[in-house]
């Protein structure tokens, strides 16, 4: 290749030093932007939460997040209903996917709430992970695709759902039957030369075979807790149980991630909830909390999660800093590996 040419693609087109200049007026603005927005501390409460949004927007949005060397299956779970299970699975799952991630939410819960959320059909003819659960089907036959986030995938929960529970304890292997599923679909995108980079898989409240399926399956439990008064009480019983489940049925599992939701900055209760489970868990906690917010809990009646349905919203930036957070925990666990 003559030198002229080396110059030039050393130089760049024409067009890419347009792009790169304009790619630098516009660093240099984040930057600019980052520092004209007032610290936390300074103003009123309502002032602070807008500069933290708008610093959380300005950092966060629109960035590729770094991906996991291998599949990361991730059980959301926590006995108590209403605690932002189901809320947490969708978002987080949504902000990941948007940020490049291929994931996968497994919907386990008879209510279906995720799928709902997801705008994923489960009406009782959908093929479900009733299916697979049951009559072993394989997932790639109930997998959908979010109608919203490009990489998105939902494996549904219908009704029939609600009858596993009893169905499953009659059956062979009824406590691996999830797990199996995961393991073969993953198997079969790696053929493909596909990458499966998450699965979320959203339990029931309750700690019954659907949850012990979900136990069994994933290597990570992830739990929300609200920042309410009981919302101590029942961990230790959750933590007995992966601890059970750990001796006897999957030596992987662990608590990897504790999300603090319905977080409410102004009451001391908030606070003391969130102080008492970071003593407890100080690396499992993340930084992130997610606010009461009208928007995330509107999100769902329109079938779509809170990362599209109001991207700016206050709910939806902790759940990008959440993500952000777990996406962290894959370098985190590369670096451990090296060293
Ligand atoms: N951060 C939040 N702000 C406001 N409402 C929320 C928030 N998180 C969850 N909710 C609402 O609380 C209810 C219970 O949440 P959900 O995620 O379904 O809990 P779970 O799956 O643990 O039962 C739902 O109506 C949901 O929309
Ligand atoms: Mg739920």
């Amino acid at each position: 290749m003559p030198a002229t040419d080396l110059t030039d693609l050393a130089e760049g087109s024409e067009a890419e030093r347009a792009a790169d200049a304009l790619a630098n007026v516009a660093r240099d603005a984040h930057e600019d932007d980052l520092a004209g927005i007032p610290a936390a501390g300074s103003d009123t409460p309502l002032a602070q939460a807008v500069a933290a949004d708008t610093r959380k927007r300005i950092s966060l949005t629109g960035r590729d997040l770094p991906r996991p060397a291998s599949t990361r299956v991730l059980t959301v779970a926590n006995q108590k209903g209403g605690v932002g299970k189901t809320t947490t699975t969708v978002n987080v799952a949504a902000a990941l996917a948007q940020a490049g991630a291929t994931v996968l939410v497994i919907d386990l819960d008879p209510q279906g709430n995720a799928s709902t959320a997801l705008g994923i059909p489960h009406h009782a003819e959908v093929p479900s992970i009733y299916d697979v659960l049951v009559d072993g089907d394989p997932l790639s036959t109930v997998v959908q695709a979010s109608p919203d986030i490009h990489g998105l995938w939902c494996a549904p929960a219908t009704i029939d759902l609600a009858g596993a529970e009893i169905e499953l304890v009659s059956l062979v292997a009824r406590e691996t039957r999830l797990g199996k599923a995961v393991r073969a679909y993953v198997a079969e995108l790696t053929e493909r030369g596909e990458a499966l980079d998450y699965v979320f898989i959203d339990c029931p409240p309750s700690l019954g075979l659907l949850t012990v399926n979900a136990f069994v399956a994933a290597s990570e439990v992830f739990i929300p807790i609200q920042c309410e008064y009981y919302a101590l009480e029942g961990l230790s019983q959750l933590l007995k149980n992966i601890e059970l489940i750990r001796d006897h049925l999957n030596p992987t599992l662990h608590v990897s991630t504790i999300l603090l939701t319905m977080y409410d900055g102004r009451t001391r209760l908030s606070a003391q909830v969130a102080d008492e489970v970071r003593s407890h868990f100080p690396d499992q906690t993340l930084k992130a909390t997610v606010p009461r917010s009208v928007r995330i809990s509107e999100a769902p009646s329109h079938g779509e999660t809170v990362m599209t349905y109001d991207p700016n919203s206050s709910g939806a930036l902790s759940y990008l800093e959440a993500a952000s957070e777990i996406a962290a925990q894959n370098a985190a666990e590369k670096n451990e590996e090296r060293s």
